[in-house]
């Protein structure tokens, strides 16, 4: 496994690849990788002859009273880990390589960040899009993979990739859990112990609003009741519960067809996301 720190031999290196006829499989992430990462890298070994990990802290995607600064890094780790799930190259750029100068453009995202996460964090998406479009041009994959905890995310770069022509396809891949429930994230590091023992009870909940549907409740309001009074119990803040139609994330009283329940709660130090998608 080679560790590639500038865009030139990143480059050089996927052309190389191109005028052999290998494929690209590309999994973009910001490092501390867990068993989510890591599931996305084998699902790109499985189908592609060079499989790219890109780990790098996005500075235009955190607010600024956001994490950037403590966001979890351990680079030996990610190594290891990542060379054990098939990676062939990490690409491991510093922020003057990726941004030399201050931006002169950079992606705004004007669809679907009114809601969940864009709401609650201005500006996220567009400093999403911006790393996410560079990447892509760095490294030309066939085919990217993320994670579908960030469905939202997945869904900007669906459109981003639609709307700009890009030539990737994007795989969404499901969200893998820790044993009682709890979405792998590498921001569970920041949770204290009575938050962690806590906190699978977000799931639980996404759970629960998922059977009262199954079970035949159309009214959007009747369902997020239910769901609200349940968080209202935990120890700490509910930024927001919502359900909504996907992939369009439009609003409405009754639900049909494709849904995305989704929740982020703000522990202590940590916000946490999570959504289960069903058909209603
Ligand atoms: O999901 C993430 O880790 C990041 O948002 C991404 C896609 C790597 C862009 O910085």
């Amino acid at each position: 496994m080679k560790v590639i720190e500038t865009i030139a031999e990143m480059r050089q290196q996927v052309t190389l690849a191109r005028k052999t006829g290998q494929t690209v499989g590309f999994v973009p992430t910001m490092g501390f990788l867990h068993e989510g990462h890591l599931s996305l890298i084998e699902a790109a070994r499985e189908k592609h002859d060079l499989v790219v990990v890109s780990i790098f802290v996005n500075p235009l995607q955190f607010g600024p009273n956001e994490d950037l600064e403590r966001y979890p890094r351990d680079f030996e780790r990610d190594e290891r880990l990542a060379k054990q799930a098939g990676t062939d190259i990490i690409f491991y750029p510093s922020v003057q390589e990726m941004y030399p100068e201050a931006m002169p453009m950079t992606i705004h995202v004007i669809k679907g960040v009114d809601v969940l996460c864009g709401a609650s964090r201005p500006g996220h998406f567009d400093g999403v899009a911006t790393v996410v479009m560079k990447l892509f041009q760095i490294i030309q994959p066939d085919k990217a993979f993320f994670g579908q905890k960030d469905a939202q995310q997945i869904a900007v770069i669906m459109n981003m990739v639609s709307a700009f022509n890009l030539p990737v396809q994007v795989i969404a891949r499901p969200t893998i859990r820790e044993e009682d429930g709890l979405a792998k994230s590498s921001r569970n590091v920041y949770l204290s112990e009575q938050e962690r023992q806590e906190a699978s009870f977000l799931y639980e909940t996404l759970q629960i609003g998922a059977e009262i549907i199954k079970s035949g409740e159309k009214n959007r309001d009747r369902v997020l009741d239910q769901m609200k009074a349940r968080l209202d119990k935990g120890s700490g803040q509910l930024d927001y519960l919502t359900i909504l139609s996907f992939p369009s994330l439009n609003e409405t009283k009754t639900l049909t067809g494709s849904i995305i329940i989704a929740i982020a709660y703000f522990y202590q130090n940590a916000r946490l996301i999570d959504n289960y998608i069903i058909e209603a």
